[in-house]
């Protein structure tokens, strides 16, 4: 279902992640446990193809976050400090948080984080060279060897990072749902949410986050994810 509607009064059922997103979000945490296994079991060939497919759902999400659904866009869930500020009160404050349709205001900057330190992850892996100069990522080729193995490196280093950045990103799930009472996860899975107005929230701020449309025709995402797949072919063909 496409809804277009824009909702939001208290108890309706409304569309937070629409399809793309949500098939964007499970792929991605498959194809990391892949990247991982790959990498930790010596096998580089299935290692590069998983990296590729990662390069392509990276590249498809920052399109989406421009031409994509309402919830999606960048434009839509990055918030100044003040916003930033407010949620974080909210969080510190005992009760329940204003009903929020899409990532809140820290979530957003979160979600960034989490698109930079993969991106910085494809990236140094592209021109990285394994230990003993075997196998290399497929434009390791146009940078010195020094380069890249400085890129293997970071390879390396990047990916404690990354370990550090989904660790708090699941537990911080998990916080909202024990703490906070907010299931982020089941819209994360069937792409609705209940607006609930739980007694004691912000009414006037669960008001405004609730001001969204719904979500834009499968063909769009379609038409996106094919030239992202098409950019990272190019890649992989003409480096
Ligand atoms: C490899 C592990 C993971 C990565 C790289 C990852 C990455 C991301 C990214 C990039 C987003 C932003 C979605 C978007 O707007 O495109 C997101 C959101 C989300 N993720 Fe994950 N994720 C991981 C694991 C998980 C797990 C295990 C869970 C479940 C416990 C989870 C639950 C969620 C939820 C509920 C949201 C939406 C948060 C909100 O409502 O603002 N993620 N994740
Ligand atoms: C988000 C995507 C990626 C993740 C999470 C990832 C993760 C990893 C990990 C964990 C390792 C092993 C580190 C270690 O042994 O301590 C590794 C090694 C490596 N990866 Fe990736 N990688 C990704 C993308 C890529 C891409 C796109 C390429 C190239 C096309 C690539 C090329 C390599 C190479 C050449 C090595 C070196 C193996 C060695 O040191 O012997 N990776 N990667």
């Amino acid at each position: 279902m496409t809804p277009k509607s824009q909702g939001g009064a208290p108890g309706e059922r409304v569309p937070i992640w629409d399809l793309p997103i949500r098939l964007f979000h499970w792929l991605l945490v498959a194809d990391l446990a892949g990247l991982w296994w790959t990498a930790t079991h010596d096998n580089l060939a299935l290692h590069f193809k998983l990296g590729y497919a990662a390069l392509a759902l990276l590249l498809f999400r920052l399109f989406w976050g421009v031409m994509g659904s309402d919830q999606a866009r960048f434009a839509r869930f990055l918030k100044g400090p003040a916003a930033v500020l407010r949620h974080v009160r909210h969080l510190a404050t005992p009760g329940p948080l204003p009903p929020q349709r899409g990532h809140n205001a820290l979530g957003g900057w979160a979600v960034v984080m989490l698109l930079l330190v993969l991106l910085a992850q494809v990236g140094t892996g592209l021109f990285a060279v394994d230990d003993d100069g075997m196998e290399e990522g497929p434009l390791a080729h146009r940078v010195s060897a020094s380069v890249a193995k400085l890129a293997r490196r970071l390879h390396h280093a990047n990916f404690s990072l990354i370990q550090v950045v989904v660790a708090v990103h699941v537990m911080a799930v998990l916080f909202y749902l024990v703490v906070k009472r907010e299931n982020l996860v089941r819209p994360m899975v069937t792409g609705w949410k209940r607006l609930t107005f739980l007694p004691g929230a912000d009414v006037r701020e669960g008001a405004r986050n609730a001001d969204r449309h719904g979500w834009v025709p499968l063909w769009r995402a379609g038409l996106l994810a094919a030239i992202a797949a098409g950019l990272v072919a190019g890649l992989v063909v003409f480096a």
